[in-house]
């Protein structure tokens, strides 16, 4: 028993990945779900796909690395996190889709909280804001909207669970109802500075604590899928929310350090150590990972859309058959347009925090094709992602933010996007050896506790840089470039 099987459970594609002893990746398997968008602005997922996408990527991964589920010490889990499930305790049906994390449908209610005032006892608590992003108003809308939902909440017959949760309650045969601390910090209902369920904010939504799930360290006993899953059965030893797990795979365990992974979204993390820092610039405090009990904190800036712009190019503009165009498309646009994209196809996230506002494209001319289109859909990420940099370095000023950031995530393949990153950010930006951190650090959480790999600070020597990228970009292109973009997103927040 000496390989881990992670499981990245994400927005749009469910992964299992086989690690061996050596923490390498030995085999993966990936398979894509539908979307469901009942509504503007509403992105749903049906949890039985969530689920039989999990199970047939973990049969994939380890049939592929020619071994039987024996030869599997343990799994680890990482999600995408906020995505909100009910289901019933006893049957195990969910009551209604998954309102994945991207999902508006609560920004009017988002709206009263603050008008009440009440975001400020959500963020004094929870580290996040008023906002549809997180699970909690989410979870108030299922109990308000699907029928007899509160009373059956309240008789104790459901439970929620963001989607780790669910997976543990499914492997576990209906087991074990748990998830972690980085998971419970995203729903806004979880108290980050006493590490329980508030009741103050689970009480402003009506909400029953009877129905969330007990909490955990990242590396912990989360109960044994079943044997009848797999074929075996194997402890589940590792849980974190993708962001996190990042966070953890990157090796950013001192205070200052700084990562940013390119999914479907992009999220930043800064860590700050035991120091739960109150953002002044509309960041979110959150929790990096929680481990033998401690908590390390973090600074997160959110973005949606990051890699969904060119998944927007392929499946709505249709101007790219795959990801991997779109680098030599824009490498090929007009150096004479300025198209700017600002892909606020689901709102703005950090740290604008709009939720109404839609995308907007600036700067079309006569000649603007497929080229500048792909080039603004690149650069999109490059100026969000300064966005949140700026943010946080105004928020740490004394704490000492390293001036590097370590990258991940599919995005990062592309040496243009990153190149531009650096240029418009006018700093480095450091791509790792491995790219898949998330499943790493997912792997590391559930390797580490079953014993067969080394501990944090050893874990931390096996970062490996791949390549540096240097700003090459004159400080006043790029000064003439951001505020071109910061006019865009105001003009896309004026128009609503
Ligand atoms: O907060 C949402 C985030 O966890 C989703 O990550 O990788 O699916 O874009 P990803």
């Amino acid at each position: 028993m000496t390989h881990i099987l992670a499981i990245d459970q994400g927005t749009t594609s469910t992964r299992a990945i086989v690690f061996d002893a050596d923490m390498r990746i030995k085999t993966s398997a990936q398979e894509e779900f539908p979307q469901h968008f009942p509504d503007s602005g509403w992105v749903e997922h049906d949890p039985a796909d969530l689920w039989s996408t999990t199970v047939s990527t973990c049969k994939a991964a380890i049939e592929k690395a020619g071994l039987t589920a024996a030869d599997i010490a343990a799994i680890g889990i990482t999600n995408q996190r906020e995505t909100t499930v009910v289901w019933d305790k006893t049957t195990g049906e969910p009551i209604y889709n998954a309102i994945v994390w991207q999902d508006r449908r609560t920004s009017e209610f988002c709206a009263e909280l603050r008008a009440a005032g009440h975001d400020k006892t959500i963020t004094a608590k929870s580290g996040l804001l008023a906002d549809p992003y997180f699970s909690g108003t989410k979870l108030k809308w299922l109990l308000d909207n699907v029928d007899g939902a509160r009373a059956r909440a309240q008789a104790g017959e459901l439970l929620f669970g963001t989607i780790d949760c669910y997976l543990i309650w499914k492997m576990t045969g209906g087991e074990r109802h748990v998830t972690d601390a980085t998971n419970a910090a995203r729903t806004m209902l979880y108290d980050i500075h006493n590490g329980r369920w508030s009741q103050t904010i689970c009480d402003l939504f009506d909400i029953p604590v009877q129905m969330l799930p007990e909490v955990l360290d990242c590396a912990a006993d989360f109960g044994t899928a079943q044997a009848d899953l797999l074929g075996h059965a194997i402890p589940i030893l590792g849980v974190a929310g993708d962001q996190q797990a990042a966070t953890v795979g990157q090796a950013c365990f001192q205070p200052g350090m700084l990562k940013s992974t390119y999914g479907t979204g992009c999220f930043a993390l800064l860590n700050t150590g035991e120091t739960a820092v109150t953002s002044h610039n509309r960041l979110l405090t959150t929790i990096a990972y929680q481990l033998d009990g401690k908590v390390t904190y973090a600074l997160e800036g959110s973005i949606f859309i990051a890699g969904a712009v060119v998944q927007w190019l392929r499946d709505g503009l249709k101007i790219i058959d795959g990801a991997p165009e779109t680098q030599p498309l824009a490498e090929q646009a007009d150096d004479n347009q300025n198209v700017i994209l600002v892909p606020a196809f689901v709102g703005l996230g950090a740290p604008y925090w709009n939720a109404e506002c839609r995308g907007a494209v600036f700067g079309l001319t006569r000649g603007t094709g497929p080229e500048e289109m792909a080039r603004a859909a690149l650069q999109s990420v490059g100026y969000q992602t300064r966005d949140l940099l700026e943010a946080m370095r105004a928020d740490w000023q004394d704490g000492g933010a390293s001036a590097t950031l370590r990258v991940d995530g599919g995005m990062t393949a592309s040496d243009w996007t990153m190149q531009f990153l650096s240029d418009i950010l006018g700093a480095p930006v450091d791509r790792p050896e491995v790219l898949e951190t998330t499943a790493l650090g997912a792997a590391w959480l559930a390797g580490s506790r079953a014993g067969i790999y080394p501990d944090q600070a050893e874990f931390a020597k096996t970062w490996a840089l791949e390549r540096t990228f240097e700003p090459a970009m004159p400080d006043d292109e790029r000064d003439v470039r951001y505020s071109a973009w910061k006019r865009a997103v105001q003009a896309t927040i004026a128009a609503g």
